[in-house]
């Protein structure tokens, strides 16, 4: 009996020692890619388009290009900055200029080794796949802290630089619940429902100085560079709106995707074959706090920075679906959503998203949150005709897997994915 128990808890003990040995192995190698000494690299002026033809006249890209009605002909745009923020439907986007630039045959700047650009380390150009001065690349599109100056270093002069915005009580909610575990303050949280614990008393909570503290607040002012700790009432709040808002023309709102993306079609010669898609990265339904009015209130106020960008960017929207014509514009939305749910009729078994553990095919599955698996995924119908497959497979494919195909090494983020599989984590 003593013996049995005995060799129980010597398993136990290796298992500890394994894991913290993998663990610790695992922080090590994250820290040696994360200190990168930056290379003095070389500057050769980036060129004014990497598009295989270039549009002749630098295109007006503010406001009011409706070129369709006005049939003129236009040339796509093809050389894009996509600022992909956190937890803001963004996954969803990527797919589509994924897929956008495979049609094209576009080039892409890559990370190397993982799937952002060593996020939370501010951008490089050095973090770029291959990256050689004077390169051209159309489209760079993965997670980075924005470092504006280095970007326009790597991108050609035409570039559109796009964005995605989302309410920041719903995108603080989904933080808290996707991040809350690496951030170290949050343990001590009591309750079931910490999320609403912490919006009752946030500063007794939050350590600005804590590990990964950014995550849980303004994670969008801090995802465009700016110092996401700042008072309301500083004047670097109104010059950092200012700053990010003169550099993206283009903001998708996640709350109005669709709307968002027939203002892009529209700015940039896109077709509405570009748009089709479907959502990506999506949460369980039960796992997602419904955020009270209170706590919705709580929420903006803890995150009024990304609050006031928010709205900023949100009057500027409306302005634009005005001047395109709301009726136009709901006509282009209801054809687009005809098309997803045919899309969807052809592709997805049981026309919706379903479990983790209800996933078949392994390169469907998501990237799940530390802990627990509520990220749901897609099963692929059967017998999907050949003109289609193709493209079903790619609408489906999680960021990891797409990342995969196009030959981008992600040895530190799969590694980090075994890791969790063997201590099931
Ligand atoms: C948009 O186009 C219309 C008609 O060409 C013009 O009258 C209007 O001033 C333009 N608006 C902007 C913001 O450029
Ligand atoms: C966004 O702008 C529209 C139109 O101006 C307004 O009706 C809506 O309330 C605004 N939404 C937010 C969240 O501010």
């Amino acid at each position: 009996m003593a013996g049995k128990h005995r060799r129980h808890w010597k398993s136990t003990c290796k298992r500890l020692v394994l894991g913290v040995l993998l663990a610790g192995s695992i922080i090590f190698l994250y820290c040696l890619s994360m200190t990168q000494v930056p290379l003095s690299i070389p500057e050769i002026p980036v060129p004014y388009s990497c598009a295989h033809r270039p549009s002749q006249l630098p295109s007006k890209l503010n406001g009011n290009s409706s070129r369709e009605s006005t049939g003129e002909m236009c040339t796509p745009k093809v050389d894009i900055m996509f600022m992909k923020t956190h937890k803001s439907a963004s996954s969803t986007f990527l797919n589509i200029l994924f897929r956008f630039g495979e049609k094209h045959q576009l080039k892409f700047a890559f990370p190397d080794s993982r799937n952002d650009f060593f996020y939370p380390a501010f951008f490089q150009r050095s973090h770029v796949k291959d990256y050689k001065p004077g390169m051209c690349f159309n489209i760079i599109c993965n997670h980075m802290r924005f470092n504006g100056v280095e970007v326009a270093k790597l991108l050609p002069l035409d570039t559109a630089y796009i964005s995605i915005l989302r309410d920041p009580a719903e995108l603080f909610e989904s933080s808290f619940h996707y991040y809350g575990r690496l951030v170290p303050f949050t343990w001590k949280i009591a309750g079931d429902d910490k999320l609403a614990e912490f919006l009752r008393n946030p500063h007794y909570y939050f350590d600005p100085e804590g590990f990964n503290a950014f995550y849980l607040r303004n994670l969008l002012f801090f995802d465009f560079g700016q110092d996401n700790t700042l008072e309301l009432e500083d004047p670097r709040v109104d010059e950092g709106i200012k700053s990010i808002t003169e550099r993206f023309q283009f903001f998708i709102l996640a709350e109005h995707f669709e709307e968002s993306l027939i203002l892009l079609k529209d700015a940039l010669c896109w077709e509405i074959d570009d748009l089709l898609f479907f959502k990506l990265n999506a949460r369980k339904e039960s796992t997602v706090s419904k955020l009270t009015p209170y706590l919705r209130a709580r929420a903006r106020e803890w995150n009024a920075l990304d609050w006031k960008l928010y709205q900023h960017v949100n009057h500027t929207f409306w302005r634009k679906v005005d001047s395109y014509g709301l009726q136009r514009m709901a006509e282009d939305v209801a054809e687009l959503k005809r098309r997803n749910a045919e899309m969807v009729a052809t592709c997805i078994e049981g026309g919706r998203a379903v479990d983790a553990g209800s996933i078949q095919e392994s390169v469907m599955q998501p990237w799940q949150p530390i802990g627990e698996k509520s990220i749901m995924g897609y099963n692929l119908k059967k017998n999907i005709d050949k003109a289609h497959i193709k493209l079903c497979r790619k609408m489906l494919m999680p960021e990891i897997q797409y990342l995969s195909e196009f030959g981008v090494n992600l040895w530190i983020t799969k590694l980090w994915g075994h890791i969790r599989d063997i201590i099931n984590w």
